[in-house]
């Protein structure tokens, strides 16, 4: 859905970025990746649900193959919070020993939930292991992660579309922006 279909929704406060915005970027970040793994396989692993968009129109801007694979994980936080304690729902179909794996999410948040996925996938001995995100909110982070793609720093605030949910509405939103405080204060 655009934002016309929610316009009159008061949940809503401003649009930070537009459908053209966010896949101008992926193809950017496309092209860096192209280049940084050019002649060597890439397995993208997706983190469920939220990078569910950020995957579909990244993996559609290389110009080669790329595998996907998917990972659903649960964090056991209160809410809206996480609480770095991560428990797998869904693991990869794939066996990643040797491989070069690209974890695609759709925010770091605290880094709490990237910080334990990277340690759990570093131990199953692929060949390397990096993050893209298109979107990072540099001032809410508890842990430090690398992270070697990013698509746009964000202001701390409560942000949906483009697969980011509130209380699992808005992911069908083509744009991002941001929910307004009343909604979860
Ligand atoms: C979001 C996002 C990351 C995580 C980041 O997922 O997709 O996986 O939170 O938060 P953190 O940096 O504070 O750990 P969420 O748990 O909301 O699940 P979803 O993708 O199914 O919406």
């Amino acid at each position: 859905m655009d934002l016309q279909h929610v316009e009159s929704d008061l949940d809503l406060d401003q649009t930070l970025f537009t459908e053209d915005q966010i896949i101008g970027r992926l193809q950017e970040i496309a092209r860096e990746v192209e280049a940084d793994y050019e002649g060597r396989d890439l397995l993208l692993v997706g983190v469920l649900k939220g990078a569910v968009m950020v995957m579909a129109d990244l993996a559609r801007s290389f110009d080669r193959h790329v595998e996907m694979d998917w990972m659903a994980v649960s964090s056991y936080g209160s809410g809206t919070t996480s609480s770095g304690v991560v428990r797998i729902l869904k693991d990869l179909d794939a066996d990643i020993s040797g491989r070069h794996v690209l974890i695609v999410e759709d925010i770091i948040d605290t880094g709490l939930t990237l910080s334990w996925l990277v340690t759990n996938l570093r131990s199953r001995g692929p060949a390397s292991v990096e993050i893209a995100t298109l979107l990072r909110k540099p001032d809410a982070l508890q842990m430090e992660v690398d992270v070697k793609y990013v698509g746009f720093d964000i202001p701390n605030a409560f942000v949906v579309g483009y697969g980011l949910d509130y209380a699992e509405r808005y992911r069908n939103l083509r744009s991002i922006g941001t929910l307004a405080p009343h909604v979860y204060s």
